[in-house]
């Protein structure tokens, strides 16, 4: 794991979107797991410009969704698949069985865990993964007290995520479960981005980087990634030892 500092949030956001393009130039059947969420917005709506801008072809890419809240529906703007279409697929050309969602409206949730874990596996696996940090340290919705070992999964989801999940939705909304791939997937992708903005995450980017390894803090997992990267603005890495004093 290897941890890189930028100046602030549009540098750390174009960065992560030229990691995206760098991927899809380099294999342009890669296969791209990404989480949504506050953080990756500018970088995905930077991943958009650029690939329009200089004609890189999305089209033969497969993309699968980290996570999403369970029985919200896809057309709800709080929804991770709506997320993910409005800031980055509705842009780029790629065909509908390209791109891989949870279905949050399922009766068979189990089902819907299985079809993930079944289209990443035909892929043979996730190239390049963008995840997120929550206040609580979890990962896509891997909450505090779960194994490092689990492939896609319902999950009860935290106080925390509850809550601080409430800023994504219009009006507030009963958030109780969540879909999420798990942590075995991110510890088996080829490279995987941990991103993090602001001072809110400076505690949490401090205790994932400087506490041990373990189920309590879900984010501490990527320390065990020989190929995993904690992308950090100077806000969200000031607490971390040696800089708090700066
Ligand atoms: C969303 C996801 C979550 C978020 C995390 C941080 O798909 O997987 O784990 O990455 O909650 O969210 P933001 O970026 O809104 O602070």
């Amino acid at each position: 794991m290897e941890i890189r500092i930028y100046k602030d949030y549009e540098i750390l956001s174009q960065s992560t979107a030229d990691e995206i393009i760098e991927t899809v130039k380099k294999n342009p059947t890669a296969t791209l797991c990404l989480a949504s969420g506050d953080t990756p917005r500018l970088a995905y709506s930077m991943t958009a410009k650029a690939a329009l801008a200089n004609s890189i072809d999305f089209s033969r890419c497969t993309f699968v969704a980290l996570d999403e809240w369970m029985g919200i529906a896809p057309d709800n703007e709080g929804s991770c698949q709506y997320f993910l279409r409005h800031y980055l697929f509705d842009h780029l050309d790629i065909p509908e069985s390209n791109l891989h969602f949870f279905n949050a409206l399922s009766s068979d949730a189990r089902d819907e865990c299985k079809k993930m874990n079944d289209a990443i596996q035909q892929k043979g696996g996730i190239d390049l993964m963008i995840v997120g940090i929550g206040m609580n340290g979890h990962v896509g919705f891997n909450e505090p007290g779960q194994s490092f070992q689990q492939y896609a999964h319902v999950v009860d989801l935290d106080e925390t995520s509850k809550v601080v999940g409430q800023k994504y939705f219009r009006e507030t909304t009963q958030l109780s479960k969540g879909l999420t791939l798990g942590l075995q997937h991110m510890l088996e992708a080829k490279k995987v981005l941990l991103i993090a903005s602001g001072l809110k995450k400076a505690g949490i980017i401090k205790k994932t980087i400087e506490d041990e390894v373990g189920p309590n803090i879900p984010a501490t997992s990527i320390r065990t990634h020989i190929n995993g990267y904690v992308m950090l603005d100077e806000d969200a890495a000031s607490h971390l030892a040696g800089r708090s004093d700066r």
